[in-house]
């Protein structure tokens, strides 16, 4: 292996894949390594662009979040309230679900605000075409250790599935996420990463529960959704629960398990990239929003693969 090639994988990171037989998944890979090492830099080329808008990881593995001596103190799961599951920071700079005293709160705060700086630079250079439409969502820090979660099946992100929310209709609306490891200790977060998104909804529509726009309007008056439910959101859901309640499905499917070790950095469309989080402690994460006419390509998207595979228009 060349280590200058910047497509190379370090053997290290790579576990061995799980579900078929090592000859159905040879020919599948669902990561695209970079070997960018800095916060700016761009933008991407036309391959690693049509890589993320098909639903593949972008994975860099020399790109770390550093931390300032005093904020490894940071790290532990105390900071966190145990009723929420993350931390988060608001565009507005408001911190949610941390409880600690006033100097932890605001040196989270500046820690959490300084990691999205540096994730929105780093979209905004790698895909600069995304820039103006860009929508940013809150900040999280994942101080919990996720083997040791005990949740619904429909909230356990151990199971694979793609992203999408029951009360926040986004009408096809993209979700990308940049993610890096903190683990001071060497601890890598594991993912599973599953199969295209076409081969997901190929598998999981014909079993999805038929779209009514009276249960729409009446879970929007109901307020369990926040604005009406489109035929996207729903077909959404369905594949979310789908892939979950599966249990066959999470083990049979064509999957990678990957584990990206501290000091990494990785990006996803998360409503499209099959993913599924097995281990691991200490994790920012920042959502930026993006209409799928803003894409590249906007016939990649999941509303347009959706459409198609349907037939008609979903929003
Ligand atoms: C998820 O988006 O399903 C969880 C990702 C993670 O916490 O690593
Ligand atoms: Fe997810």
């Amino acid at each position: 292996m060349n280590p200058a090639d910047p497509f190379s994988q370090p053997p290290a990171a790579r576990l061995p894949e799980s579900g078929r037989a090592p000859e159905a998944v040879a020919a599948y890979d669902p990561i695209l390594t970079l070997d960018q090492n800095s916060w700016e830099g761009g933008p991407l080329g036309p391959e690693a662009v049509a890589a993320l808008e098909a639903g593949k990881v972008l994975y860099f593995p020399h790109l770390p979040f550093n931390l300032a001596p005093s904020e490894f103190r940071l790290l532990t799961p105390a900071v966190r309230d145990p009723k929420v599951r993350n931390i988060s920071l608001t565009g507005d700079e408001k911190l949610k679900g941390a409880v600690s005293d006033a100097a932890t709160i605001a040196a989270l705060e500046v820690m959490i605000a300084r990691f999205r700086d540096q994730a929105t630079t780093l979209i905004d250079q790698l895909l600069p075409h995304y820039k103006p439409a860009l929508r940013a969502a809150p900040t999280s820090y994942r101080p919990a250790k996720v083997e040791t979660r005990s949740q619904s099946w429909r909230a356990d992100d151990r199971r694979l599935h793609v992203d999408a929310f029951p009360s926040r209709p986004n009408y096809g609306e993209r979700i990308l996420r940049v993610f890096t490891n903190i683990n001071p200790e060497g601890v890598p977060r594991v993912w599973r990463i599953g199969e295209p998104f076409e081969a997901v909804a190929r598998h999981f529509l014909p079993r999805s529960k038929p779209y009514a726009a009276w249960q729409a309007r009446l879970l929007q008056m109901l307020r369990v959704t926040k604005r009406f439910r489109s035929e996207y959101d729903h077909l959404m859901l369905q594949l979310h629960d789908g892939m979950k309640a599966d249990l066959d499905y999470q083990q049979d499917a064509r999957q990678l398990t990957m584990a990206f070790p501290p000091g990494s950095t990785w990006i996803c469309f998360s409503d499209q990239a099959s993913h599924a989080v097995m281990s691991g402690q200490y994790m920012l994460e920042q959502t930026l929003h993006l209409k799928p006419q803003d894409q590249y390509d906007p016939q990649a998207s999941p509303l347009a693969i959706l459409a198609r595979l349907t037939g008609r228009p979903l929003i």
